[in-house]
Formats: C-alpha cells, sequence, structure tokens
C-alpha cells in the first residue's frame, strides 16, 4: 500500500523521534519520583502549569537548595520566622501556606534530586536548550527531504545508455 520511498521517509522520522527521547537515568531518583506522586503530585506539577501550588519546573535553579529542603520538611517555619520567600509565596497563593507533610530527611532529599534530575534531563543529555528541539527536528526531516530528492535527481543524470 505505502511506496517503499513513504515507508523510508516514515521510518527515518521515528527513528530521529526515538534519539531524541529523553534517557531515564534512573534508581537514585526513582524513590524522589514515587514520593513526588504520593505527597506532591496532588497539589503540583512539574512543567504544567499552577496547581494548587506553584509549578515545580526549574525550581532547583530559582532556589537555594538549603531553602528547598526547609520549604519542603517544614514550610510552616519557614513562614513563622517570616522568611520573605515563604511570605511572599504566601501572599501569591492567597495565604494558603503548604502542608507540613512530616517526611524524613533521606525523603526529603530524594525529592528534591528528583526535582533536580528532571531539569537535567533537558540540558545535560543534549546539551541543547528544550525549546530548540521542533527547530532541529524540523531541520533534520528537511535535510532528509533534500538528500532523497538529491539521490533521485543524480540518478536520473547518471542514466545507463
Ligand atoms: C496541599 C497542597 C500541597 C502539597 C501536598 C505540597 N505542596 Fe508544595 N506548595 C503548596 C503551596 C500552596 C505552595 C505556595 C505557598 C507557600 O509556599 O506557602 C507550595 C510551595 C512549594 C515550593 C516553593 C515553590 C517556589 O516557587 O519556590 C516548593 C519547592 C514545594 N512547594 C515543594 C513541594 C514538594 C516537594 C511537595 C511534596 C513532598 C509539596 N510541595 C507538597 C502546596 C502543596
Amino acid at each position: 500500500m505505502f511506496s517503499l520511498k513513504l515507508k523510508r521517509n516514515l521510518f527515518s522520522f521515528f527513528f530521529i523521534l526515538i534519539c531524541f527521547e529523553p534517557i531515564n537515568h534512573g534508581n537514585a531518583t526513582d524513590i524522589g519520583e514515587q514520593i513526588f506522586q504520593d505527597y506532591c503530585a496532588s497539589c503540583h506539577t512539574i512543567g504544567k502549569g499552577i496547581l494548587v501550588g506553584p509549578d515545580l519546573a526549574g525550581v532547583t535553579s530559582r532556589r537555594e537548595e538549603s531553602w528547598l529542603f526547609r520549604q519542603i520538611k517544614e514550610p510552616n517555619l519557614l513562614i513563622e520566622e517570616k522568611d520573605p520567600i515563604a511570605i511572599q509565596l504566601l501572599q501569591e497563593f492567597d495565604d494558603m501556606p503548604m502542608v507540613e507533610l512530616g517526611l524524613e530527611d533521606a525523603e526529603v532529599k530524594a525529592v528534591i534530586s528528583y526535582l533536580k534530575s528532571i531539569e537535567q534531563q533537558v540540558s545535560v543529555s543534549t546539551g541543547i536548550p528544550s525549546e530548540y528541539f521542533p527547530t532541529i527536528i524540523i531541520s533534520i526531516i528537511i535535510l532528509i527531504g533534500v538528500t532523497l530528492i538529491g539521490l533521485r535527481a543524480g540518478k536520473k543524470k547518471v542514466d545507463v545508455r
């Protein structure tokens, strides 16, 4: 049903998609991911917008790690101490503080390393910011198309007499 050329193009397309699929560097952060799903996902997304609390995409670069630790471990204490960032967040989120979840230190660290791993996945695995991916993929597809056309045109000239 499909011509050979179309099949080949489809194959190249999916091959490129697979190549760009982010690689999952698991293990150490797997526990953190589990904790995130169990304790945080009801109020936070990572990169999918504000839910009950702020979107946590990029949070490990916009905040100090020691601050993150305290925010996750004892958010109420940060507010009591009138920590400027905590107070500002409280105002942004209509005076609704984050609940204290009673996590162990190790669990808090695991979640933080999970949050970090998500930020690194995109930039470290390729060194290219994720917003360039569509452009790169489209360029590659165009290149492949041009190459195929070139090969066909080339073939016509070399016709054996
Ligand atoms: C019941 C809802 C709720 C749950 C569950 C929750 N949070 Fe929050 N979180 C909030 C709200 C609301 C804020 C913003 C207001 C504030 O900080 O007082 C917030 C703020 C934060 C911030 C600061 C964000 C920033 O932009 O600086 C971090 C980090 C955070 N939460 C991490 C977590 C993690 C990790 C978990 C799971 C272990 C978690 N939260 C569970 C509601 C929640």
